[in-house]
């Protein structure tokens, strides 16, 4: 990406400054030039490789692969618990995002794109899978149990790319937009998940009537203190918490340039301009760049199990994508509008803007995302290693 010159010299006067305050080991402390080094990074490193101590059990290396899913806020609300032949999967409830996913809708999400990676890997190391999700309240842990039977499995294609797939919030190429055909593929995949449906929006006008829902959802968290708050608690600045935590969002997954990175890290931030440049990004390039729109749709978002589905059809998508040389982020502010407005029984100005962006009688809009061609390589997000989820 180039730097215009007046960039390029707010830039280097901020560089000076820097410089003339004993700023480079501040530089160095918060992991400007340590982008995606460190323990944090480790699990996608090492995700498929043999590892003799801690592999002993095979059933092992399927978490390893697992964890590198997609999952709301990088909260990883998994624990997973290693049987003779199976792997019991729980929510870890006490990484749930409060006021920005009251009504565990996200969670279940980021579970079922867990489910997704450990089938692949399954797949990949000769097991056949038998997954069985539990139904039931949100207040039940256990999730899913996943029975493995040793076969002699074709190994999958999107198993290879669980390694290279990151959430892309950088601007896309506004010059090469996603084929007809391409989002086809795309709703092909939903076909093994009876309860969940794929709308795109495409077209100028539904494309400009989307992102304007997005914007202002972004806006309405903003302007609601507990929500953004909610959100922000996993915003990780500081360098050391990053790798101490290993979970988050941070200024590297952001989609800036390496000079915003680097200051982002150097400079103090509060939360208002966390959100400043929140809204900001949203609007361009977020939305601005985005060369389509798609939203998955359940026909009742209540059901934990049909969330899972739906969680597992978006790993399937981004990892396909990925092969495609798309590139894809999740924007689901709408719905985190939707459900707050749900759990304070306010007005539901978000539930009914999602409902008529839907148009799909029987079926409700639970997620929504953008994708289009790159224009840079997003960067990894930070793991907790598999061993640091794993129950005895
Ligand atoms: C249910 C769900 C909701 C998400 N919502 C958003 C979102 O609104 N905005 C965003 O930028 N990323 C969103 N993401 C992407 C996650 O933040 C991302 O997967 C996580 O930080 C890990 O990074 P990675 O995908 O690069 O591995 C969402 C992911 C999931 C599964």
């Amino acid at each position: 990406m180039s730097i215009s010159r007046r960039n390029f010299l707010k830039g280097s006067a901020a560089a000076i400054a820097l410089l003339s305050t004993g700023g480079v080991f501040h530089a160095f402390d918060q992991g400007a030039f340590s982008t995606g080094k460190g323990s944090a990074y480790e699990p996608w490193r090492v995700w498929n490789q043999e590892d003799i101590n801690s592999d002993a059990n095979p059933l092992f290396r399927l978490i390893k692969a697992s964890i590198l899913a997609s999952n709301a806020h990088n909260t990883q609300p998994w624990l997973y618990r290693i049987g003779n032949n199976e792997i019991d999967l729980y929510a870890n409830v006490s990484r749930n995002i409060g006021t920005i996913d009251p009504l565990f809708r996200e969670m279940n999400i980021s579970l079922g794109c867990a489910i997704e990676n450990l089938e692949l890997a399954a797949k990949a190391s000769d097991f056949e899978t038998k997954v069985t999700l539990y139904p039931g309240g949100f207040e039940q842990i256990r999730v899913a149990n996943i029975v493995l039977t040793p076969a002699v499995v074709a190994s999958p294609d999107h198993y290879s790319i669980i390694g290279k797939r990151h959430t892309n919030r950088a601007a896309y190429d506004l010059d090469k937009q996603v084929e007809p055909a391409t989002l086809q593929e795309m709703s092909n995949l939903a076909n093994s998940f009876p309860d969940v449906k794929i709308v795109w929006f495409s077209d100028e006008a539904h494309k400009t009537e989307i992102g304007n829902v997005i914007i202002n959802a972004t806006e309405a968290i903003i302007g609601d203190k507990t929500q953004s708050g909610d959100s922000h608690k996993w915003y990780r600045h500081d360098w050391d918490e990053l790798q101490r935590n290993k979970d988050g969002i941070s200024i590297d997954s952001s989609g800036n340039s390496g000079m915003t990175r680097f200051f982002g890290k150097v400079l103090p931030t509060s939360i208002k301009s966390f959100n400043d440049y929140w809204i900001k990004l949203t609007k361009n390039p977020q939305v601005s760049t985005a060369s389509v729109f798609g939203m998955l749709l359940v026909r009742n978002q209540s059901d934990r199990t049909q969330l899972i589905q739906a969680g597992r059809l978006w790993q399937r998508m981004h990892l396909w994508a990925v092969t495609k040389g798309l590139a894809a982020q999740p924007l689901n502010q709408p719905h985190e509008r939707r459900d707050r407005e749900v759990q304070l029984g306010i007005e539901p100005i978000f539930g009914k803007a999602i409902e008529k962006l839907v148009n799909t009688p029987g079926y409700e809009g639970m997620f929504t995302f953008r994708m289009g061609y790159p224009t840079s390589q997003a960067l990894a997000s930070p793991r907790r290693p598999a061993e640091e989820v794993l129950l005895t």
